[in-house]
């Protein structure tokens, strides 16, 4: 019986996050370029979806030669993508649809076009100067731990002007901030107050391991560095309590606990560990690296919470899985050098990398919706979109959104050559047969599973709020888990491999009935006493679990 509670406040532990860029989502001034009247107008849609909170990738002004991840004023919108009152527009439209905004926190590193490292290379007494971190020699180390192997030399580059190399743990010109001067962080969180100001609910933190280090030394993080981000998290929470910071931070099991603090630091981080197992558990059909990988991931403080995700805006990342296990997810997934980057990551979207496979697809947000964590998705994946290879390194991954069979898929009414970046126009992904509009018209479509995967998911708050406890199974290649709070349970069963089977289950003990909440087979009933089911391959189900 569920035993009723307050509410409680924390709306990032069952939230829906939607991330999309501005500028790829839509063009609302038939410029060529989407922007923030294109997105105002769109805030129906993602409301119908049932997404509760959307996370803008950066919109600040930027030269754009990392899709605005080298920001050139913190306290603007880029004219591209409109003005600051077209911002305040859709924030008020968003308000109105009960959406709420997060916004990336590009703060590792600014724009080497930046007023502040303009004035910093100009002089050497400018107070910018100690802004960003300098060294007169080349460093011995410069020429490892970049970022982007293969297309980034070096973390060290000579600035003429400054007459010195200067640290960027990115792209050359993203100049890394020297987060260690105070005057630093204390810009951050004027950048911040600005933001919440006008009303978002929280960031995205860029890079967080590299934002707080010990800036060009490459030292392991230590206490003092972690402290920064408690600092961050008090001036938010201060100023607004209900406000997240989520970070972007790739790290081993066992770093997150310094990245969430007693509770006191970041409130939700991305669930890297878990995403690459994941790739490795659907690559290999063996649900054993997924369960391993969140057995290895240590008990969260009761107010953190992971973001679980499956394709973000960047490559899929797969470095922290051994050598032999990313050649395997590379081997499944990603086969072709073109569609791998850096050494360590595949570049594609989720649909090509399993074939245009609905069956699988499911299976895969019916993973990340029904394990612990808050689910983020990103524009385009609840229609399968497709990706575009002659693109090049990230960008394959970044094409607009497919609204419709129209010119330019809806995404804008501009003449094509005015479009700034193309949809996908051919292949089996191309817009005419991959877009919103067919998609809404087809009850079997992934627009339409997917708007049924979020109502469900909203009404099991225990997968928020509860940790996981993987059950045994009779098949490595079937994974049973339950999340149980205030005495409500679900049972999510999956079934990694492309085979039907038969699995037996060990349920809790006291368990008395199990009833259907969602998946493709509704009508298979279970028994209680002999908890066998047959399932499909692929096929995944979500039960309410009565009795203990
Ligand atoms: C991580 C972002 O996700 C990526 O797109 C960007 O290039 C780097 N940070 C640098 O800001």
């Amino acid at each position: 019986m569920r035993q009723n509670g307050p509410v409680i406040d924390l709306w990032y532990k069952n939230a829906i996050i939607y991330s999309l860029d501005v500028g790829t989502f839509t063009d609302g001034n038939g410029d060529g370029v989407g922007d923030f009247r294109g997105l105002t107008d769109r805030m129906p849609y993602l409301a119908g979806i049932g997404v509760t909170c959307v996370w803008l990738l950066p919109f600040y002004p930027s030269p754009e030669r990392d899709d605005g991840y080298d920001v050139a004023d913190y306290y603007g919108v880029n004219p591209r993508y409109g003005t600051l009152g077209d911002f305040v527009e859709f924030m008020s439209q968003a308000r109105e649809m009960g959406i709420r905004v997060i916004v990336d926190l590009v703060v590792n590193h600014t724009s080497d076009q930046h007023p502040w490292f303009q004035a910093a290379r100009a002089n050497p007494d400018s107070p910018f100067r100690d802004w960003y971190v300098w060294s007169k020699k080349k460093p011995a180390d410069a020429n490892v731990g970049m970022v982007f192997p293969g297309v980034q030399e070096t973390t060290w580059t000579w600035d003429a002007r400054a007459k010195s190399y200067y640290f960027h743990r990115f792209y050359k010109f993203q100049p890394d901030l020297n987060v260690g001067n105070r005057e630093v962080r204390e810009e951050i969180e004027r950048i911040m107050g600005f933001w919440l100001q006008m009303g978002v609910s929280g960031f995205r933190i860029d890079a967080a391991p590299f934002l707080i280090e010990d800036k060009g030394t490459k030292a392991p993080l230590g206490a003092e560095q972690y402290a920064y981000l408690t600092e961050f998290r008090r001036f938010l929470s201060w100023r607004t309590g209900d406000a997240v910071m989520l970070a972007e931070a790739n790290v081993e099991p066992r770093d997150t606990l310094s990245f969430f603090g007693d509770g006191d630091r970041m409130n939700m981080m991305f669930n890297f560990w878990g995403n690459q197992h994941l790739f490795l558990a659907l690559a290999r059909e063996d649900a054993s690296p997924l369960v391993q990988a969140y057995h290895d991931l240590p008990a969260l403080p009761p107010t953190a919470q992971w973001g679980s995700f499956l394709r973000n805006h960047d490559e899929l990342d797969l470095g922290r899985l051994t050598p032999e296990d990313r050649q395997f997810c590379f081997q499944e997934f990603g086969p072709e050098l073109t569609m791998q980057l850096y050494g360590r990551g595949i570049r594609r979207r989720l649909a090509p990398m399993l074939n245009g496979d609905q069956r699988r697809m499911e299976l895969a947000y019916s993973l990340i919706f029904s394990l612990p964590g808050t689910p983020v998705i990103r524009y385009g994946e609840e229609i399968g979109m497709g990706d575009d290879l002659s693109l090049p390194e990230r960008q394959s991954v970044r094409t607009p959104m497919q609204w419709s069979d129209a010119e330019n898929g809806g995404f804008s009414t501009a003449p094509a050559a005015k479009i700034l970046r193309r949809p996908i126009g051919e292949g089996e992904y191309r817009y005419e047969r991959i877009n919103v509009e067919a998609q809404r018209l087809d009850q079997a479509s992934l627009l339409n599973w997917v708007e049924r995967l979020i109502r469900i998911r909203k009404e099991c708050p225990e997968i928020g709020w509860g940790g996981a406890e993987f059950l045994k199974t009779t098949l490595p290649a079937v994974m049973a888990h339950t999340c149980r709070w205030r005495g409500q349970t679900l049972l999510a069963v999956h079934n990694f491999s492309r085979s039907r089977c038969t699995v037996r289950i060990e349920l809790p003990e006291g368990t008395r009935e199990l009833r259907h909440l969602f998946g493709r087979n509704p009508s298979q009933p279970i028994i209680v006493s002999t908890p066998e089911l047959d399932l499909e391959g692929y096929e995944y189900r979500w039960l309410r679990l009565v009795g203990n």
